[in-house]
């Protein structure tokens, strides 16, 4: 269920320049909190800006109530985020949307990331870990100065391959390219993706090429955060049971998909069954 909490903001310091981590001491979030869920942040302390900013959680530490956040500045909202100092409180709403859910029968999951969309990821691969099931991360970053969120992942000594657009760490190329690798080499039967849309639909494309199931996790941008105010629709297949979408429509153009739904990333997603999701637009 989620909540409304006054977080207090342990730290919030640069991991490079333009990324930052921020730990929050919030019980009451952290204590219902799953991989692949996220916290809508009240980013001041005036009514500008409006809306809360959307932040995956990078790290859940239940034992001592403490979120971790992953960010990167690309706006005034988040820019407002990094001048937070330690000490300070923070209102966020969360744990917000359905996170990422175990494989019914897959032993061998690929992880995939680009970009910041490896914040969420973290806690998965925790999740997967525990679970007992085989995984490697493949993550694409543009170049050496975007790379972030590995340590822990090193730390453990999980299988991570890393491409960078320039070549400046690890293959030269698209994170595609090590995933075109792995299908043959590692076998899996199962994937996570979540980064930027055009590598997302690449990747579940050669995933459905290959036969293989997995999730994915989508970005919109938001309003509410809790299903109220539609901001944050993607167009889903329409579904026989279970979740409910928002609205229906029929595409009239021949061979693309006749009827579909609109569901919402903040509630429905972030996390979506990669057979759901219609990327033709
Ligand atoms: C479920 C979810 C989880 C997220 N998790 C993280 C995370 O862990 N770490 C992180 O750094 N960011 C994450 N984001 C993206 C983050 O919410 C946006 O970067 C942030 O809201 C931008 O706010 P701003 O005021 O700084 O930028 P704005 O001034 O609102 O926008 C600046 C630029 O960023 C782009 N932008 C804004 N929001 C988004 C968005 N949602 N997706 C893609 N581009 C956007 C705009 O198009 C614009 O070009 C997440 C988004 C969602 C929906
Ligand atoms: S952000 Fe309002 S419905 Fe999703």
């Amino acid at each position: 269920m989620p909540v409304r909490e006054m977080a207090k903001v342990v730290s919030n310091s640069p991991v490079k320049p333009g990324y930052y981590l921020m730990e929050l001491d919030a019980p009451k979030v952290t204590e219902e909190a799953k991989p692949g869920q996220f916290v809508h942040i009240r980013v001041g302390r005036t009514m500008d800006p409006l809306l809360r900013r959307p932040i995956s959680l990078y790290d859940i530490d239940k034992e001592k109530g403490i979120l971790s956040l992953l960010y990167v500045v690309v706006g005034r909202g988040t820019r407002m985020l990094s001048e937070i100092e330690a000490g300070a409180d923070l209102d966020i709403m969360g744990p917000l949307g359905n996170g990422f859910w175990l494989p019914d029968r897959a032993t061998r999951c690929l992880v995939v990331g680009g970009g910041i969309g490896v914040a969420p990821l973290l806690p998965l691969i925790g999740m997967l870990d525990q679970a007992g099931l085989e995984q490697k991360i493949l993550y694409g970053f543009r170049n050496a100065n975007a790379v972030v969120g590995i340590d822990v992942v090193q730390e453990k000594g999980w299988p991570l391959a890393i491409a960078t657009d320039d070549g400046s760490v690890g293959h030269r190329g698209f994170v595609t390219d090590l995933v075109k690798q792995a299908i043959t080499d590692f076998k899996p039967d199962y994937y996570y993706v979540c980064g930027p849309e055009v590598m997302i639909r690449n990747v579940v494309w050669l995933m459905k090429e290959a036969n293989i199931p997995g999730q994915v996790s989508l970005e919109a941008r938001m309003g509410c955060g809790v299903g109220a105010c539609l901001a944050c629709t993607c167009k889903t297949r329409k579904r026989t049971g279970g979740q409910q979408s928002v609205i229906g429509g029929q595409l009239s153009v021949a061979g693309h998909e006749q009827n579909f739904d609109y569901s919402l990333v903040c509630t429905h997603g972030p996390v979506f069954g990669a057979g759901e999701v219609i990327f033709d637009d």
